[in-house]
Parts: C-alpha cells; sequence; structure tokens
C-alpha cells in the first residue's frame, strides 16, 4: 500500500486557514482521495487538552520552554494515533499547521532556538515531514483586523504586532529555503486568486 501525503497548511492569524483548508478537502476528496482533516496543536482528546492549556489566557507567565515542550507533546500524540496511521493506510492527512508553526512562532515569535527545535522535531517525527507545507501570506495587520472581528482574542492572538512580524517572517524563510517543500501563497488576493493558485499547486503535487 502505498503511504498517503501529508499536507500543512501555515500562516498568521486572519490569514483565511479555515477557508483554504476546506478548499483543498474538497479538491481533494473531488479526486476520489481519502483524505483525514486535523488540527494541530490539537487532533486527538488528549492534543486538545494541551491546546486549551496552550491557548487560554492566563495570570501565570508561560515559560517559552515550557510552551515548546507543550506544542511537542501535543505532536507526539497526534502522530502516534492519527497522522501516523492515516498515512500507512493511504489516507491523505491534511493538517491546519504542523511543526513549521513551531519554528514561525515559538522560534521567530518566542525567539527560541532553532537547533532545539530541531532536536525535538528529529526525536518526535523522526523522518516524518510533510509533502507539501502551503504557507499562507498576509500583511500582519491585515490579518490581524480580520481575526480580530471574529470574537474574543486567544493567548497567542493577543500578541503585538511585532510578534507576528517575526513569524511572517520566519515562515517566508523556510519557504525561501526549500522552495520544493513549500508553497508561498500571496492570501492577500482575492480569494479567488488565491484559490486558483492552489488548485495549481495541487494539480502539480497529483501529476
Ligand atoms: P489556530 O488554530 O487559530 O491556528 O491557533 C493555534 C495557535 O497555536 C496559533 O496562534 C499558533 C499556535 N501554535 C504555536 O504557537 N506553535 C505550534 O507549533 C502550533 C502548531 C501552533
Amino acid at each position: 500500500m502505498q503511504r498517503g501525503k501529508f499536507l500543512t497548511i501555515e500562516g498568521t492569524e486572519g490569514v483565511g486557514k479555515s477557508t483554504n483548508l476546506a478548499f483543498v478537502r474538497d479538491w481533494l476528496a473531488s479526486k476520489g482521495l481519502e483524505v483525514i482533516v486535523t488540527r494541530e496543536p490539537g487532533g486527538t482528546p488528549l492534543a486538545e487538552e494541551i491546546r486549551s492549556l496552550l491557548l487560554s489566557k492566563r495570570a501565570e507567565a508561560v515559560d517559552e520552554t515550557a510552551e515548546l515542550l507543550l506544542v511537542f507533546a501535543a505532536r507526539a500524540q497526534h502522530l502516534a494515533q492519527v497522522i501516523k496511521p492515516a498515512l500507512a493506510r493511504g489516507a491523505w492527512v491534511l493538517s491546519d499547521r504542523f511543526t513549521d508553526a513551531t519554528y514561525a512562532y515559538q522560534g521567530g515569535g518566542r525567539g527560541l532556538s532553532k537547533s532545539i527545535i530541531e532536536q525535538l522535531e528529529q526525536l518526535v517525527q523522526g523522518d516524518l515531514r510533510p509533502d507539501l507545507t502551503l504557507i499562507l501570506d498576509i500583511d500582519v495587520q491585515l490579518g490581524l483586523d480580520r481575526a480580530r472581528q471574529r470574537g474574543e482574542l486567544d493567548r497567542f492572538e493577543s500578541e503585538t504586532v511585532s510578534f507576528f512580524e517575526q513569524v511572517r517572517a520566519a515562515y517566508r524563510q523556510r519557504a525561501l529555503a526549500a522552495p520544493k517543500r513549500y508553497a508561498l501563497v500571496d492570501a492577500g488576493q482575492p480569494l479567488s486568486k488565491v484559490q486558483a493558485d492552489i488548485d495549481s499547486l495541487l494539480t502539480r503535487l497529483l501529476a
């Protein structure tokens, strides 16, 4: 049985991840592929509990290394329970965020060292990496204005513009460093254009 493909979608806040994730899911399903849609942090009951711990605002300052370890603890559980079994049976896995978010938020945003993240990535994932990562890229302020219209902000959404500038820069840097593994999509375009771009990327991936 051929292993399924592993796709991830990334971006800063308010970039249109949910809408485009649904577009990718429907696109793959229309080709008759089995698609599992999941998210990080989360994707299993235990990992969803860790997500709540990570996202809820609290009076206690959250240590950056504690945050990093929680993210990878959730990921280990998600990989074992959902991602690896699905790929092994030939399903495609589409995840709303994965380890690139750790490089962007904990690395870029919080300033943690890339080599520490690489070590944890190796420990938790072994050689498993996404086949393709779509990075939806948008002006930070524009995205935050959109995200803030959705209601109450979580612990990450409450960060400063300069935090998100660092997150965006880290995503862009990763995309530019490995253009085969990443597609940087201009999410500031009208939705029809964004989706036309995604359509051609997926067509190439399937070819
Ligand atoms: P989202 O579902 O709205 O994208 O929220 C998830 C939040 O978690 C988002 O603000 C980014 C953050 N996050 C990290 O900081 N590191 C990670 O590794 C992941 C997967 C998410």
